[in-house]
């Protein structure tokens, strides 16, 4: 489907870009550093249409917008009954890569799969003999829903975050320290750090929450690609903890299932209606794209978009 460029859309995003100046692009993984502050890009898919404003050609690396899916495919290759054993189901109301809740909570296991902890746990779950085979399932997942095989991921960014990611080891070790998570670390950060970075554009993301708004069905080609038990598991953990310690404000000011990543996207799913994808660099203190946020209030309370 060819995406269609909307005059009311641009509107929208012509006012929220002038929230830009506000926020900070993120630069400790240092490749996402360079990315263009001002940009605000977005696409909304739905049955019959999909429409845009900006730029939304362009390339943006999955950050932890990755964790949704990865939880997805883990609860596809184990069960929510080997996966909620070792990671739980609880917001926090700590900053993403917090490692502090890992030791003071008992059982030690990471309070939800979308924090750090939790998201390395899930990702060491995934099926396959070798992280090649484990990263090649992932991506396939994201070429179901995206209907996109071109998808890989940037090695730039991959490598940079790899050679940068002292805390994730550190809560890798800690979580195999406690039985959580198993076998090699290195292995387990150079898969994840690939995880993050598979690159899509506003597009692609709009296709993965329409996904997750039609219950795990792309509603286009009507093929099942999520059970509907386990998209309705991803999407709970979009509400409760998609934009981290953020969560209850974007659920009262904006009300649908979203989650968004470092590099400035933001998935978001409103159930039956539509998948919309956003990219906008510059963050809040919080870690989401400021922008993003403002322009999804307006759409909110335009089209009266919340679930609740
Ligand atoms: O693990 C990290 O720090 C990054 N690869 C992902 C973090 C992220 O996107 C947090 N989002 N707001």
């Amino acid at each position: 489907m060819v995406c269609k460029e909307s005059e009311q859309l641009e509107e929208f995003v012509e006012i929220a870009k002038q929230f830009t100046e506000q926020g900070k692009v993120a630069n400790y993984i240092p490749a996402l550093g360079r990315a263009n502050k001002n940009d605000l890009s977005i696409a909304i898919y739905d049955k019959e249409k999909c429409i845009s404003a900006g730029d939304i050609e362009k390339k943006f690396t999955l950050q932890s917008i990755s964790k949704v899916i990865a939880l997805a495919l883990a609860l596809m290759d184990r069960g929510e009954e080997y996966v909620f054993e070792r990671v739980g189901m609880e917001p926090t109301g700590d900053p993403f890569n917090s490692i502090s809740k890992l030791e003071t909570s008992i059982p030690s296991k990471p309070l939800n799969p979308m924090i750090n902890a939790g998201a390395l746990a899930v990702t060491n779950m995934i099926n396959g003999d070798t992280k090649e085979e484990k990263l090649g399932r992932l991506l396939a997942l994201v070429h179901d829903m995206t209907n996109n095989t071109d998808i890989s991921y940037s090695e730039e960014v991959a490598h940079s975050e790899y050679e940068t990611s002292h805390l994730n080891r550190s809560l890798s070790y800690f979580m195999k320290q406690h039985g959580i998570i198993n076998g090699d670390i290195e292995e387990l950060i150079d898969l994840y750090t690939k995880q993050c970075a598979i690159e899509v554009n506003c597009l692609d993301l709009s296709r993965i929450g329409a996904v997750f708004a039609w219950d795990g069905v792309d509603p286009q080609t009507g093929r099942r690609i999520i059970p509907l038990h386990i998209s309705r598991i991803c999407k709970t953990f979009m509400v409760t903890c998609g934009m981290y310690n953020a969560s209850g404000e974007f659920a009262i000011k904006i009300g649908v299932p979203a989650k968004s990543g470092v590099s400035g996207g933001i998935l978001s799913a409103v159930p039956q209606r539509m998948g919309i994808g956003l990219f906008g660099p510059a963050l809040d203190e919080k870690g989401n794209s400021v922008a993003g946020i403002k322009l999804l209030e307006m759409l909110s309370k335009r089209y009266n978009l919340s679930m609740f």
